[in-house]
């Protein structure tokens, strides 16, 4: 075998492998859904309740690094339960990808933070991010955040995934 013949293999194996992961990706978050339906139904005490729910998708993924909930207080997003290292306690409006995601009212993907304007930086080692706004109504109420540590690690999987996941777990911010 020649060597662009080799070449060639390698990139075909790679896009194969880098399909499959795709595939497993959603169906993790399929298999989620009712998860995390369950996780919270009937719960009252809401705190522990997104702790677990964030606590179910940190251990889901390997890709997440970082996953948790920012929730809206008057004008800034308040930290809440999460899963991953120390983190901001507050985040205005349009600041940083939260409060864009916040401000535009939809969920943002980061393929690399370090290019996005004003990225606030909780934690040095975080190179892509996604954040999806939970609303009530026509209103955002909360965000989820999640950040990895490899970049462009976030794609419309997760976006809808996520999403899916916003809509389910909205009562709990009321
Ligand atoms: N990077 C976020 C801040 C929150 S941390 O990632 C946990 C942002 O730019 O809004």
């Amino acid at each position: 075998m020649d060597k662009n013949t080799f070449k060639q293999e390698i990139i075909e194996e790679q896009h194969t492998k880098r399909q499959v992961n795709k595939i497993e990706k959603a169906k993790t978050y399929e298999r989620l859904i009712p998860q995390v339906e369950s996780l919270i139904e009937g719960v009252d005490n809401h705190v522990g309740a997104l702790a677990n729910v964030s606590a179910l998708l940190h251990s889901s993924f390997q890709h997440y690094f970082w996953c948790g909930f920012y929730i809206v207080k008057g004008d800034i997003l308040e930290l809440g339960p999460f899963q991953g290292d120390v983190a901001c306690y507050t985040i205005k409006k349009g600041r940083g990808v939260c409060g864009k995601a916040w401000e535009d009212k939809q969920t943002l993907v980061v393929p690399n933070v370090l290019q996005f304007p004003g990225h606030i930086a909780c934690s040095s080692k975080s190179r892509s991010e996604i954040v999806v706004p939970v609303f009530k109504g026509e209103e955002v109420i909360a965000v989820i955040d999640v950040d990895s540590e490899g970049y462009s690690a976030f794609d419309d999987i997760d976006k809808d995934g996520l999403e899916k996941i916003a809509k389910i777990i909205s009562p709990l911010f009321e």
